[in-house]
């Protein structure tokens, strides 16, 4: 770690010849609530430890001069520009971040930025979340300004909703901002009021890579997003009190389902189900029941691909192949889906056989080696080198 703070802090100053200061901010995974967040649902999301990390330092003007390391390549912006587009970019997240700061009226001084990530991209950890929380951070200290976690987490979910055009919910940018290590959270993510609860030591987060993103991933989550606000809209006209899917029950949505088109009523019926189940997982968590807690990934994952459909063969591979192994408790997809990574949690003593049977049969069926990473829950965003 030590020898890679180094490392940024060189290839800073190889680049733009001044002395850094370094933050960084870690991927998640979620444990169990999937697609819950953006229905003001629950969800228990970890921190992991595979961060992205941004080396800084303040420019006279007003300029934003970015290069990513994993990219090999550098942007450059000002932030004065009257008109700022999107380019489909990996820069439209550091900018994004840098527009939404600025049209809260949060006065941004120009900067240096060197960006880089071990959280893969595209693998459904958050590599985004976590660039935006790390710049995000990075350039409101490198300011002098000083702003809540949550705050942060909100500037760098609508960078993500309003600029890049992806309307993810406010789990990724929130656990990003505010884990703790060895620590599972259960967030409301209507309150945002949160409990962290102790994972234990016995058992290991091993997160399983699909290696495949499929196309159209991101326009199939808007319209499952789409889709929820339908059926919440068609709930709230027949229930009062009713704003979003999370002030549903089972009960009341099998009774006025009546007219839903039989997709809407499957997706309402993950999100209702799916937060019975965080608030059960926690109960179970909480009371060291790890067979439950399985048992609840278990059913999460069923729902996500047959209700609300954002599996795919490669997950369900993975899945399948996981559950075979002694020693396993649970195992789900984990993050939007159409690919990514699935979510395993494992006895400590049996991880390398869990870890062979799963390439051996992954390999064998879809022609290529997962990535497995045994992960820790890790700390939210913070400083790692002041300058
Ligand atoms: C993505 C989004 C999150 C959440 C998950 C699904 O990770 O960024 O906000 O909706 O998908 O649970």
């Amino acid at each position: 770690m030590l020898e890679r703070t180094a490392g940024l802090k060189q290839k800073f100053h190889d680049l733009y010849h001044s002395e850094a200061r370094i933050f960084r901010a870690p991927g998640r995974v979620n444990l169990i609530g999937e697609h819950t967040d953006y229905n003001d649902g629950f969800v228990m999301p970890a921190a992991i430890d595979l961060y992205t990390c941004v080396a800084i330092a303040p420019r006279d003007d007003r300029k934003l001069l970015i290069h990513s390391a994993n990219y090999s390549e550098s942007r450059e912006f000002s932030l004065d520009d009257p008109d700022p587009l999107p380019i489909n970019h990996w820069s439209d997240y550091p900018r994004g971040v840098a527009l939404a700061l600025e049209q809260r009226g949060y006065r941004l001084r120009g900067a240096d930025l060197l960006i880089k990530g071990d959280v893969p991209i595209g693998g459904g950890l958050s590599s985004s979340a976590s660039v935006e929380v790390a710049t995000c951070l990075a350039m409101v200290e490198t300011s002098g300004l000083s702003i809540d976690r949550t705050e942060i987490a909100r500037i760098c979910q609508s960078a993500e909703n309003d600029f890049v055009g992806m309307r993810c919910g406010i789990m990724d940018q929130f656990i990003s901002c505010c884990g703790r290590a060895g620590h599972a959270m259960v967030l409301d993510c209507r309150s945002l009021d949160y409990r962290l609860l102790p994972l234990p030591e016995e058992v290991k987060l091993i997160i399983c890579n699909t290696m495949v993103k499929h196309e159209l991933a991101d326009s199939q989550y808007n319209a499952r997003r789409q889709e929820c606000a339908t059926g919440a809209g068609h709930l709230a006209r027949r229930l009062s009190g009713v704003r979003s899917l999370r002030d549903v029950t089972m009960d009341d949505l099998k009774r006025y389902s009546g007219d839903l088109s039989d997709t809407v009523y499957r997706r309402c019926r993950h999100v209702v189900s799916e937060n019975a189940r965080v608030t059960r997982a926690a109960e179970a968590l909480g009371g060291g029941d790890l067979n439950e807690f399985g048992r609840l990934m278990a059913a999460s994952h069923l729902s996500l691909r047959d209700d609300y459909e954002v599996s795919c063969a490669e997950l369900d591979l993975m899945v399948e192949l996981a559950s075979k192994v002694e020693g396993v408790y649970g195992a789900r997809m984990t993050g939007g889906g159409f690919g990514g990574c699935t979510i395993n949690l494992v006895e400590a003593g049996r991880i390398e056989e869990f870890e062979r049977t799963i390439r051996q049969g992954y390999k064998e069926t879809m022609g290529r080696m997962p990535d497995i990473y045994t992960c820790v829950a890790a700390c939210g965003a913070e400083e790692i080198l002041s300058g």
